[in-house]
């Protein structure tokens, strides 16, 4: 079987092909985005491998659809880029559910310490030798309340990860999870109540912009927010508002609304011409890293072998219902 494996990164190529070889899938690494323009690469394929910054539209279904491609299998979770409607009886689409939850979980916590403590800062300074503690003052994590948005897997452990630290948490989430022992709240008790947000909630049309000027007004002063989900959920000119009138203390921003043209690239010469996002990282009290919570040898390794078992099974007449996305579910 074929497969045409859309903005591959060199850190990719090793497990899939420690997985794809002795299945017998035969894998092109292409560098581009899958998009309209590159969606031509995908012919005489049996199927695209994409993840969350290439752009499957009902355009790009059909073409793949005409190309003969069987099956979109991607590489993540989330699958907000793939216009699933547009699959139905044209292509199969495969995800990975969960390839470490701790990976995304760990690097939430991970951005929180660092923007409260000024790890990032002090390491800095003490590399020149300048060691001043002036600007470095955090606050104790411990006893301070955490508002987790979306309780599924990740959002679970990023709950437990918190508990550790003796703090409280407070959890929203459409489906709450009976067995979780959270303690649920709606949304306005949660943003009034948190002095951290985390959101972990997929990206829908109820969830796009969960974070605006509203719902910043009612959270309180100082607050800091986590999205390691998905750009969107955030509203960028609200945040950076939000920021400006120092209601909110702190942003730590894995996902970005606009990342997709810029996010997984070496712009290090170039003048970025997004003003929201240079904006953001001019910030002191803002971290963005570049959409890379699940980069973990675990996760790549689980994400290579979901995905192989995704094609392998799909091709061998015994798809992984699972994993499958639809458009019902
Ligand atoms: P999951 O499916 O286990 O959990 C999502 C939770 O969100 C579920 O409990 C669901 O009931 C809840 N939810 C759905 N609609 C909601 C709404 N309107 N309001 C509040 N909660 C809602 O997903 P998982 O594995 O925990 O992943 C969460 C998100 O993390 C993914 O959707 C993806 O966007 C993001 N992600 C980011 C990664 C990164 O590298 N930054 C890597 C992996 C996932």
């Amino acid at each position: 079987m074929k497969l045409a494996f859309f903005d591959t990164k060199s850190y990719d190529i090793p497990g899939f092909q420690r997985y794809g070889d002795p299945a017998g899938v035969e894998i092109k690494f292409f560098e581009p985005n899958l998009n309209e323009d590159t969606v031509s690469l995908a012919a005489g394929f049996d199927a695209v491998c994409v993840f969350v910054n290439d752009t499957v539209n009902a355009a790009v279904v059909d073409s793949l659809y005409r190309l003969g491609v069987k099956a979109i299998v991607l590489r993540c979770a989330g699958f907000n880029n793939v216009d699933i409607k547009a699959c139905q009886g044209k292509l199969r689409v495969f995800r990975v559910p969960a390839y470490s939850p701790h990976a995304v979980a760990e690097h939430a916590m991970a951005l929180l310490l660092t923007i409260n403590r000024r790890t990032h800062k002090a390491y800095i300074r003490t590399r020149d030798f300048n060691f001043s503690l002036q600007g470095l003052a955090g606050f104790d994590l411990y006893g301070k309340t955490v508002g987790v948005i979306g309780t599924g897997k990740i959002g679970r452990v990023f709950a437990d990860i918190c508990k550790g630290f003796g703090m409280n948490i407070l959890a929203y989430d459409k489906f709450p999870a009976a067995d979780s022992g959270l303690n649920y709240v709606e949304l306005p008790e949660l943003f009034a109540k948190s002095d951290i947000i985390s959101l972990h909630c997929p990206l829908t049309d109820e969830t796009r912009h969960i974070i605006n000027a509203d719902s910043i007004a009612q959270m309180k002063k100082g607050v800091t927010i986590i999205n390691t989900s998905r750009g969107a959920l955030v509203n960028t000119e609200d945040l950076i508002t939000g920021i400006k009138d120092r209601k909110v203390g702190a942003a730590c921003l894995d996902v970005y609304e606009e990342e997709g043209d810029l996010f997984y690239e070496d712009y290090s010469g170039h003048i970025v011409e997004d003003d929201k996002l240079v904006r953001l990282i001019a910030m002191p009290n803002v971290i963005v890293t570049s959409h890379q919570a699940f980069l973990t040898n675990e996760a790549l390794d689980n994400i290579a072998s979901t995905t192989v078992n995704n094609l392998t099974r799909f091709f061998g007449g015994n798809p992984d219902t699972s994993t499958e996305v639809c458009y019902h579910k």
